[in-house]
């Protein structure tokens, strides 16, 4: 049996699986973010590991069996979330910086002047944006040089979640990470597949501060029984959640899609061996191989999706529970041209626009909840949509067809209005949490149960296809409106 943890940014959830790709048990509990100025978001790196190890317990005690009994585990996380350590104690010396905070985009626009963002690019894959790890550890050294001091004597440790966890799971006996996590951090050479000394110059990352990188298939590490449920667990796979959904979609050809409906939305197409060209706007990052060795895929994040509906339901109070929207939306025939562009912390691919805040347009008279929860739910889809033309650009061919994953994936009304918006088909798995399925693929894979190429087919099976029926004189219209949406949303700032 293996247990896959997939850490994300707004909750844990852990799966037993057994070989045959059965799922025997899942426990889910939320993770507390924090927002301590306009624009930052924080967590606390002690929570993460608490929550985490709390549904690991639970959901081995739903499949009813003990640590002991699995095989191994695999880990898959939220990206470029920082976290800093003290190497001695374990101590988090600071919050973890999530991917969602904009505090260092000044650090950003500074480069930027620098005329540093084409040569960040090249060797990266990654445009020079907040969202990614090195600019916050940078920020994080300015505001309290004295962690920068003790970074330089080797006391202290950063690592994205994956990182942090596997260190806390082994006790600190093991320091790693994996090449698509590594991808994300802007200090991580794409073509050398290491760390890239200029990089750490660039953002003064002392070297020892970096754990040593690995594919995202095979032995990491052994748990510690005395933390982590009285067991030894071999941990054999490791990735980015995004990376890790991409396998888990059976996305191993080039040219294969999948988009992630979560906090964000992010979809990625796998390319093989060659690094692509990607169209601007886009990035590069490392994926895996159907063996788990790292390869390249096209990548575009939307900060914003998922995150919207839950504004809708803890800020607004327009509704209980996310699943209520599909019903809601289909109240209406359509937003009375209400468009709700949700750049809560800036814009993401293709924009990158750091200034840029979350805006309502087009609001009348009679435009109530059914339409802002509709609009809000499009924005999810024309946002989606923005990557997927520019994907066909930089791949050079028409997509036929996205595979879906993630919560809101499950929303039939959303899932209608994309292949519709995005003239594809829509396809979705029967186990739309795919992030999941990828990190026990990889953890099977690296354990040996599993062969690539060869895993359960259960896993990849889908339930329902979405075919595009929209006019396309509609479409055009409408996404000419969203067009128009997104302009103002940058004009306010
Ligand atoms: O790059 C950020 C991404 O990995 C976050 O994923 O699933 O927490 O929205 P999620």
């Amino acid at each position: 049996m293996i247990l896959s943890i997939d850490q994300g940014t707004t909750g844990t959830t852990a799966f037993v699986f057994d070989t045959s790709g059965t799922l025997l048990g899942r426990s889910y509990s939320e993770l507390p973010n924090y927002y301590p100025h306009p624009g930052w978001v924080e967590q606390k790196a002690e929570e993460i590991w608490q929550v985490t190890l709390r549904v690991c317990a639970a959901a081995l005690e739903r499949a009813g069996i003990a640590a002991a009994d699995l095989t191994a585990l695999g880990i898959t996380n939220q990206r470029e979330t920082t976290i800093v350590w003290d190497r001695k104690t374990g101590e988090p010396v600071c919050p973890a910086i999530v991917w969602q905070c904009r505090r260092s985009a000044e650090l950003c626009a500074e480069l930027e002047r620098a005329g540093k963002a084409e040569w960040l690019l090249e060797k990266t894959g990654l445009v020079l944006d907040a969202y990614f790890s090195a600019s916050k550890l940078q920020w994080q050294f300015r505001r309290q040089p004295e962690l920068l001091a003790r970074a330089r004597a080797g006391e202290l440790c950063f690592g994205t979640v994956d990182s942090w966890l596997i260190w806390k799971m082994s006790s600190g006996r093991a320091h790693l990470t994996d090449h698509t996590n590594a991808s994300r951090t802007l200090l991580y050479n794409l073509e050398e597949r290491n760390w890239d000394g200029e990089l750490l110059e660039l953002f003064e990352c002392p070297r020892s501060l970096l754990p040593k990188i690995l594919p995202s298939a095979g032995h990491f590490a052994t748990t510690d029984p005395q933390v982590f449920l009285g067991a030894e667990v071999p941990i054999c796979g490791v990735a980015g959640d995004q990376q890790a959904s991409l396998f888990g979609q059976g996305c191993t050809e080039p040219g294969s899609i999948k988009n992630t409906y979560g906090t964000g939305c992010f979809m990625l197409a796998y390319a093989g061996a060659e690094r692509p060209q990607v169209p601007r706007g886009l990035l590069t990052t490392i994926a895996c191989d159907p063996a788990g060795a790292p390869v390249y895929a096209l990548e575009g994040a939307v900060f914003n999706a998922g995150s919207a509906v839950q504004w809708l339901r803890d800020q607004l109070g327009l509704i209980e529970h996310a699943a209520e929207t599909e019903t809601i939306a289909n109240r209406v025939p359509d937003t009375r041209g209400v468009y709700l562009v949700p750049a809560f912390s800036g814009l993401g691919a293709p924009h990158w626009d750091s200034a840029a805040r979350g805006t309502i347009c087009g609001l009348t008279r009679g435009a109530g909840k059914a339409e802002l929860v509709r609009a809000t739910l499009e924005s999810i889809a024309y946002q989606s949509d923005e990557l997927a033309q520019l994907m066909a650009e930089g791949l050079g061919m028409e997509i036929s067809h996205i595979r879906a994953d993630g919560g809101a994936s499950a929303n039939n009304f959303l899932m209608q209005f994309q292949a519709d918006i995005s003239r594809v088909r829509v396809e979705r798995p029967r186990q739309i949490e795919s992030t999941a399925v990828g990190a026990a693929l990889l953890a099977g894979i690296g354990a040996g149960i599993w062969v690539a190429g060869n895993m359960p087919r259960c896993l990849l099976e889908i339930e329902r296809d979405f075919v595009p029926q929209m006019e396309p004189a509609r479409r055009h219209e409408l996404v000419g409106g969203w067009h128009k949406a997104v302009t103002a949303c940058r004009a306010f700032r």
